[in-house]
């Protein structure tokens, strides 16, 4: 049976050019959506070199209505969705919080009030374990508490939510899984793809990698008087390959009725959670390579611990996260590598 279309909005995005490579492998033609505001267009040539095919990728911002209508009539075989578009630094969100509620929710809205003009059938939705906040106890599940957002990043993931669940519950013709995940770290195994953060990284990988390639020159670690065995941050550090599998499982269940529910949630991470020092040493030892670090205060917003119970995932999808910590930090270092090699950084 020939496969519907997959729209990847934010397709040469760091985890959606991932999906766009499990989609491709899987058999799903795609179309990508993307502005190009946090990613660029030799992604493209690395999606390519890993799959044999360029995905056909359409120039535009989600938050323009137009430019949307336009591609559904140019491509009327998309039967799903799978939005990673979005706006995702905390810290830039709490200097620039329209910015963030009118890229992450316009964009939301538009697909969702488009699909049904175009029979789409079905929306996976990028959230985030920061809908937890910090929470009571560890590991988390899907039914912990939802806390009030710490940032506008935050709240944008949690009213996503809700604007899905109320579209979906008014009767809608349209499906959606909700992924939220917990920390997505490392590479495609073949380098071709990986995370490339415009200006200084603001997540933990990306300095640790350009600090061990010698473009920083010392990773700061963000307190180490947390209330956990060495005192630094907890958290669950999931392979990209590994999150991008499970959203190809999420779009077929949803396109081929394989659950009754029309939403449905799960976490995605690993179960384990790790430590920040405790992540230096994976990657100083699993790649032989030093990284220069040194404690400073905390950051302002920072949960002490977080990690998932992806039980319902792993039962439910039949997906588990495989790829061990060290090859996940191997895969982030051949990344870093590849970058300096054909000159990028
Ligand atoms: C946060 C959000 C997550 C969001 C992500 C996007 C939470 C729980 N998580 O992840 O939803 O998708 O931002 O940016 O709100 N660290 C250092 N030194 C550094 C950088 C980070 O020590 O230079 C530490 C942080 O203090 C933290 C850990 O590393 O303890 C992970 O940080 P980061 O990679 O920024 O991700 P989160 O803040 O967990």
């Amino acid at each position: 049976m020939k496969k519907g279309r997959i729209l990847v909005t934010g397709g040469t995005g760091y985890i959606g050019s991932h999906t766009v490579v499990e989609l491709q492998q899987a058999g799903y033609p795609v179309v990508i959506i993307d502005n190009l505001s946090n990613s660029n267009l030799e992604v493209l040539d690395g999606i390519e070199r890993i799959t044999g095919q360029r995905p056909p990728m359409v120039e535009a911002d989600c938050t323009d209505m137009a430019a949307l209508e336009q591609l559904f009539t140019d491509y009327p075989d998309i039967k799903g969705i799978i939005n990673f578009a979005a706006s995702k630094a905390v810290g830039e969100s709490i200097e620039k919080p329209i910015l963030y509620y009118r890229n992450n929710l316009n964009t939301l809205l538009n697909l969702l009030d488009a699909m049904p003009r175009h029979g789409v059938k079905g929306i996976v939705f990028s959230s985030s374990c920061t809908v937890y906040g910090e929470p009571d106890s560890n590991p988390v599940t899907e039914a912990a508490p939802i806390k009030k957002a710490t940032s506008p990043y935050g709240n944008t993931k949690q009213i996503s939510e809700e604007i899905i669940t109320d579209v979906v519950n008014s009767g809608a013709p349209i499906k959606s899984v909700i992924l939220r995940y917990f920390n997505p770290v490392g590479a495609h195994p073949s380098a071709e793809i990986g995370e490339l953060p415009n200006g200084v990284p603001q997540n933990l990988i990306p300095y640790l990698t350009q600090t061990a390639i010698g473009i920083r020159k010392e990773l700061s670690v963000f307190g180490n008087d947390y209330d956990t065995p060495d005192g630094s941050c907890i958290r669950d550090f999931i392979n990209v390959v590994d999150l991008a599998k499970a959203h190809v499982i999420a779009v077929e269940r949803m396109l081929e009725d394989k659950s009754d529910n029309k939403i449905e949630i799960f976490n995605l991470g690993t179960g384990i959670g790790l430590s920040v020092l405790e992540l230096i040493d994976a990657f100083q030892r699993a790649t032989g390579v030093n990284v220069p670090h040194k404690i400073v205060g905390r950051r302002a917003g920072d949960i002490e611990k977080v990690w998932a119970n992806p039980a319902y995932a792993n039962e439910v999808l039949g997906w588990k996260a495989q790829t061990s910590i060290d090859d996940t930090m191997r895969s982030a270092w051949a990344w870093q590598c590849k970058l300096r090699e054909r000159g990028v950084m």
